[in-house]
């Protein structure tokens, strides 16, 4: 298992070798890369702080990780860092999401939506490539509850998008709905389906049962790639699910998106693409010929420092840290939703996980807007939504309870 814990001098030293290995600007004489140190005049490499601090030298000697790391060539001047972005990938891919060691291949990217247009992209363009599909007989599928990233992708990829309904009550994946979605889209030429399951929606946290959308294409012999959005429960779930088949044990499963800058806390510039191999160079841009290793990310050029300091967290708790961090959140969260239930107000809460969604009918304006709740339509909120992220402590959640108690045990005026 790569996921360590390391105490912090073995990560200081881990990393200080690791910028010690790329290129130095100072010493060596390197005249072809538009990149260099951040400026001196602003951000001095010689104050003394910085020699403890692991992160902020990195920030200040800026490695560039344009390109994927996993394939074997990459940009030279920065193979020190690169080293340990492969071991975050490795701790994701293998360690989190139950992948196979050597058949994954990943990269550190600008944040959740950017790692799901990049499977889409790289769905599209395998259609297109080995099946000779069409653009218009490719589509996307996901859940009403799923991120706009989607909207997104289907728009800057010329995709079609269909979206499944989720029950009101339970948000799940409503199987008639999907059933009439591929009945309208086949007769309307549909050949290639991108589907895109959910490990715990923007609003809701819930969770798309994936076995919704395999058992039923694969009766229909469709042929369809399926990626995951974990953008937000990446970095939660698998910890508070352990029988999740969202990763790679499930073989229908061939990429997933995790977020670090939200459950793990992470700099934002930090979302993170996993896919299996085979499948990433459906988007290599062959033109990029002056990138060594060539490029098959969307990003272009990104911070290594990103990199790091996800592998610096997570390496700071190790895996059974991280059970214990999670571990909390959940009886939080559990606390939260026993004291809502005894004051029989509604709300959604998927058991494992740290969203809980209390409906508009259950709140009132002034409670939400003074505990900073955040609506799921700010014209018109149908739902308002706590997420338990680490500041958000019994002794915060007291008195929000306490007003909604006060609020809701007002006596009628009639
Ligand atoms: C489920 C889900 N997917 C994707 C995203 C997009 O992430 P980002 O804002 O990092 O691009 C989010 C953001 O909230 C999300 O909740």
């Amino acid at each position: 298992m790569k996921w360590q814990k390391r105490t912090p001098e073995e990560i200081k030293s881990k990393i200080f070798e690791a910028l010690s290995k790329n290129v130095n600007y100072s010493s060596e004489i390197i005249l072809g890369v538009p990149a260099s140190y951040l400026d001196e005049k602003v951000f001095p490499q010689n104050k003394t702080f910085l020699k403890d601090a692991a992160f902020l030298s990195a920030l200040v000697q800026n490695p560039n990780h344009i390109g994927c790391h996993t394939l074997g060539e990459s940009e030279s001047f920065f193979h020190g860092t690169q080293e340990i972005e492969r071991e975050l990938i490795e701790i994701c891919g293998v360690d989190i999401l139950k992948g196979e060691k050597d058949e994954l291949d990943g990269y550190v990217a600008s944040g959740g939506t950017e790692a799901n247009i990049q499977a889409i992209w790289i769905y599209r363009n395998y259609f297109q490539s080995v099946y000779s599909a069409k653009t218009s007989e490719i589509a996307i599928i996901c859940s009403q509850d799923s991120h706009y990233s989607m909207d997104k992708a289907a728009n800057i990829l010329g995709l079609q998008l269909f979206k499944v309904t989720t029950d009101e009550q339970t948000k799940t994946l409503q199987k008639n709905d999907l059933c009439r979605i591929l009945d309208d889209s086949e007769a309307q030429g549909i050949r290639y389906y991108i589907v895109v399951a959910n490990m715990l929606t923007t609003v809701f946290g819930s969770v798309d049962n994936p076995t919704i959308y395999t058992d039923e294409l694969t009766k229909r012999k469709a042929n369809f790639k399926l990626h995951i959005d974990g953008a937000y429960g990446g970095f939660y779930y698998p910890f508070s699910n352990k029988h999740t088949n969202l990763n790679f044990s499930n073989p229908f499963v061939s990429s997933v998106t995790l977020d670090a800058h939200k459950m793990a806390q992470a700099p934002y510039g930090t979302g993170i693409f996993l896919i299996r191999k085979g499948f990433i160079h459906f988007a290599t841009t062959k033109q990029a010929s002056y990138v060594e290793g060539e490029d098959c990310t969307l990003s272009g050029s990104r911070s290594g420092a990103n990199a790091l300091a996800v592998w610096m967290i997570l390496s700071t708790y190790g895996q059974n840290g991280w059970f214990e961090k999670i571990f909390i959140l959940q009886k939080r969260t559990d606390y939260l939703c026993e004291k809502l239930e005894e004051l029989e107000l509604e709300f959604f809460r998927d058991p494992n996980s740290n969203i809980v969604a209390i409906r508009s009918s259950s709140m009132a304006h002034e409670i939400a807007e003074k505990y900073h709740l955040v609506p799921d339509n700010h014209h018109e909120a149908n739902w308002y939504k706590i997420v338990v992220m680490e500041h958000v402590t019994l002794d915060k959640l007291e008195p929000f309870l306490a007003d909604l108690k006060h609020h809701f045990s007002k006596p009628m005026i009639l």
